[in-house]
């Protein structure tokens, strides 16, 4: 079965899907996205995302391409032309195509692209045994607040992270902490059983997992404190774990060259992870 893409407008298979070299997206990276987990054949957490996508949309000042309900149709009949049972759904917006000229153009009409793919969860192996991280200077810009298509530090972080074995690069500030991964965001559970995660400001992105990992923990009644932490913390750390759309709640069990405690992931982090993949498929 060909893949179907929603393009400004059009469904069509992925070959002809294409947009004006002169896009915004393509030219200075000006746009924003969304990765939405598809949990048997429904979007998980869907709320969040619009809510994150129009903060995105209204921090660049840039117009949404279509009202919410139109936009919830597309994405939905772009997962059906494509069958995708469980995956995601990947939608872009840009201020659209117009002369190249860094200011805003005074009428370009936004691009959407909708694609979507089936995905076999994360790999088995990792979820068990639990995966690496490096850790890497912070070298993006200062609002990863926002979900922009400009992702070349992110890029480049993951890359560094392939090329060492690992399965993902942590940005590490100029005070020595620890803001994200390249595409997922950082926690760690402290000798006294407190769970760490950096509160949202702009130099992180609010995950709608790491949203739905706190609505867990407050149900749940373990501690937690949304405060920065630094590398040296997270070696010495009772547990590490990472949360994103894709990879739902990973066990890390080694930063850089040190062990995360034993080396083997930690029972809160696995009872996290359980809660939160019933919370996808109860919420889909
Ligand atoms: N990445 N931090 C960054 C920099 C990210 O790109 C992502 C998501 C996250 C986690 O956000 P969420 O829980 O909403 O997926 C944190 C997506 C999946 C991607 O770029 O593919």
């Amino acid at each position: 079965m060909s893949r179907i893409a929603y393009v400004a407008g059009h469904y069509l298979p992925h070959a002809q899907a294409a947009v004006h070299i002169e896009d915004r997206g393509f030219q200075f990276a000006d746009g924003v996205y969304e990765v939405i987990a598809v949990v048997g054949g429904r979007l998980v957490d869907e709320e969040r995302h619009m809510v994150r996508l129009h903060r995105s949309l209204s921090e660049l000042r840039m117009a949404p391409p279509m009202g919410d309900t139109a936009l919830r149709v597309v994405l939905r009949e772009v997962i059906r032309r494509n069958g995708v049972v469980n995956g995601i759904v990947y939608l872009q917006v840009t201020r659209g195509a117009a002369p190249r000229d860094h200011a805003f153009p005074k009428s370009a009409r936004p691009t959407l692209v909708v694609t979507s793919r089936g995905s076999k969860p994360p790999n088995q192996r990792l979820v068990r045994e639990g995966c690496s991280v490096i850790t890497i200077p912070e070298i993006r810009w200062a609002r990863c607040d926002i979900k922009s298509v400009a992702l070349l530090g992110n890029v480049l972080g993951k890359q560094l992270a392939r090329e060492a074995g690992a399965y993902e690069a942590w940005f590490v500030d100029h005070d020595g902490n620890v803001t994200e991964g390249t595409s997922t965001n950082a926690w760690i559970v402290t000798a006294d059983g407190e769970v760490v995660t950096r509160k949202t400001d702009n130099a992180i992105l609010s995950g709608v997992t790491r949203l739905a990992v706190l609505d867990l923990i407050h149900r749940e009644g373990y501690r937690l404190s949304e405060r920065p932490f630094s590398v040296d913390e997270a070696k010495r750390a009772r547990e590490a774990f990472l949360t994103s759309t894709t990879a739902a709640v990973m066990p890390v069990v080694r930063i850089d060259d040190a062990a995360v405690a034993n080396g083997n992931p930690g029972s809160l982090t696995e009872k996290l992870r359980v809660a939160y993949l019933g919370h996808a498929a109860a919420t889909a």
